[in-house]
C-alpha cells in the first residue's frame, strides 16, 4: 500500500472490468519452480509430460535465452500453454525486465493469448515498489480486455541491491503479491561482490578458528559461510510480514547436487518454501528437501497431541514443550496436509505414521 492510498482502496481492483484482487495468496505447494525455454523446441516438447511431476513450471522469456530468440520464446510459451492441460501443475513465466525492449511486448501478448492458464508472472530485477504499481495496473487494464475472472499473480526477483533495501515495500505493494525469489547471480554483479558463480557458497567466504595453544603457524579448521544468509533472511521476514512466500533461487553448479541440496536446506529451514530448477535433477531435491522429513512430521504430531488445548507446557523424551514450540509443529504439520494433498508418495508417507498414546 502506498503511503497516500487509503487502506479501503487496496483491494479494489485497478481497471473496470478486471478481476477482484484476492485477500489472501493460496498456499499452494511450489517446492521446484522449473525453469524451460519455450524458444528451444527439445525442452518445449518434453513440458507435458512434466506435467505433475513437478508443482510448478516456468517458461523463461528472460536472460539465458538469447536476443534472437525473444520472440521465438514468447510465442513458443503461448503455443505450450494453449496446447497443453497443465492439471495440478501450476503454471508461470518470468516476463523481461521492465526497462528491456521485450516485457511491454511479454505482457501485451500473454495476458491476452493466456491469461487463463498463467499462475504467476515472475519479474525479474524489481527495484522498488514503483515496479510492481506499474506492472499491477497493467496486468488489470489486460485482464479486464481480455475478459479474465482470476487475478495473476505477481513474483518479484530480488536482485539488485536497491531491490533488497526496499524489499519490504515490494512485497505489500500489491495484493498481487505472490511471493520473491533470490537472483543470487544479478545481485552479486549489482552489489559488485567478487564472485562469478550462480548462486552457492565460496571458499574464500569463511570464519577461521583461533590459533590453537597460542600457535600462530599451526593447524585450524576453517568453516565456510554462507553469502545468501543475510537477503534469504531479509526475504523471509519480509514476506511473513505480508502473507506472501519466499523462494531460494536459481543454483548454477548442476553437477554438485550435494552443495545444491544444502543451499535449499538452509533456505527451507530458515523458512522459504521452495526454489528454483534449472535441470530435472534439481526438481528431484528440491521436493525432498522443502517437504519436511516424516520424522519432522511425527515430532510435531507428537507434541500436538501432547499439547491438548495447546497451553501449558509438557515433557517429552527430556524437552520443554510450550505454546511456541507447539506453533513450530503445527507449520510444519499444515505443510505436510498440503504437500499430501498433491504428493501421493508423500501422502503414503505421512500417513503410514503411527502415534503411541
Ligand atoms: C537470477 O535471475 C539471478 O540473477 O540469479
Ligand atoms: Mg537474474
Amino acid at each position: 500500500m502506498s503511503s497516500t492510498q487509503s487502506p479501503k482502496d487496496f483491494f479494489r481492483p485497478l481497471a473496470v472490468g478486471a478481476p477482484e484482487p484476492l485477500r489472501e495468496v493460496p498456499a499452494r505447494p511450489s517446492r521446484a519452480i522449473h525453469f524451460f525455454d519455450p524458444s528451444n523446441p527439445k525442452m518445449a516438447a518434453k513440458v507435458p509430460d512434466m506435467v505433475g511431476t513437478v508443482d510448478v513450471l516456468l517458461g523463461n522469456l528472460e536472460d539465458a535465452v538469447k536476443a534472437d530468440n525473444k520472440l521465438a520464446a514468447r510465442e513458443g510459451l503461448v503455443e505450450i500453454a494453449r496446447s497443453t492441460d497443465f492439471g495440478p501443475t501450476q503454471l508461470w513465466t518470468r516476463i523481461n525486465s521492465l526497462d528491456s525492449p521485450w516485457a511491454l511486448d511479454d505482457l501485451t501478448t500473454l495476458v491476452p493469448a493466456i491469461g487463463d492458464k498463467l499462475d504467476v508472472i515472475m519479474v525479474p530485477k524489481v527495484q522498488g515498489a514503483e515496479d510492481i504499481h506499474y506492472v499491477d495496473r497493467l496486468l488489470a487494464q489486460l485482464e479486464a480486455k481480455a475478459g479474465l475472472t482470476r487475478p495473476i499473480l505477481v513474483h518479484a526477483i530480488l536482485e539488485t541491491a536497491r531491490g533488497v533495501a526496499n524489499v519490504e515495500e515490494i512485497c505489500g505493494a500489491s495484493p498481487r503479491m505472490q511471493g520473491l525469489s533470490l537472483g543470487p547471480a544479478d545481485l552479486a554483479a549489482d552489489r559488485r561482490m567478487k564472485t562469478t558463480r550462480v548462486g552457492g557458497g565460496h571458499p574464500g567466504y569463511l570464519v577461521r578458528q583461533d590459533p590453537v595453544g597460542g600457535d600462530i603457524d599451526g593447524p585450524r579448521t576453517t568453516y565456510q559461510q554462507d553469502l545468501w544468509h543475510y537477503t534469504i533472511a531479509r526475504m523471509v521476514d519480509a514476506c511473513a510480514t505480508h502473507g506472501i512466500y519466499p523462494y531460494y533461487g536459481p543454483f548454477g553448479d548442476i553437477t554438485d547436487v550435494v552443495a545444491c541440496e544444502d543451499q535449499f536446506r538452509n533456505a527451507f529451514l530458515l523458512g522459504c518454501v521452495g526454489t528454483w530448477s534449472l535441470h530435472p535433477k534439481q526438481i528431484a531435491i528440491a521436493n525432498r528437501v522443502f517437504s519436511p522429513s516424516v520424522e519432522d512430521v511425527t515430532h510435531a504430531r507428537r507434541v500436538a497431541k501432547a499439547m491438548g488445548d495447546g497451553t501449558g507446557a509438557v515433557m517429552l523424551d527430556g524437552k520443554m514443550e510450550d505454546d511456541a514450540s507447539l506453533k513450530q509443529c503445527l507449520v510444519m504439520v499444515e505443510l505436510a496436509e498440503q504437500l499430501a494433498a498433491v504428493d501421493p508418495e508423500l501422502k503414503k508417507a505421512y500417513d503410514a505414521i503411527e502415534l503411541e498414546d
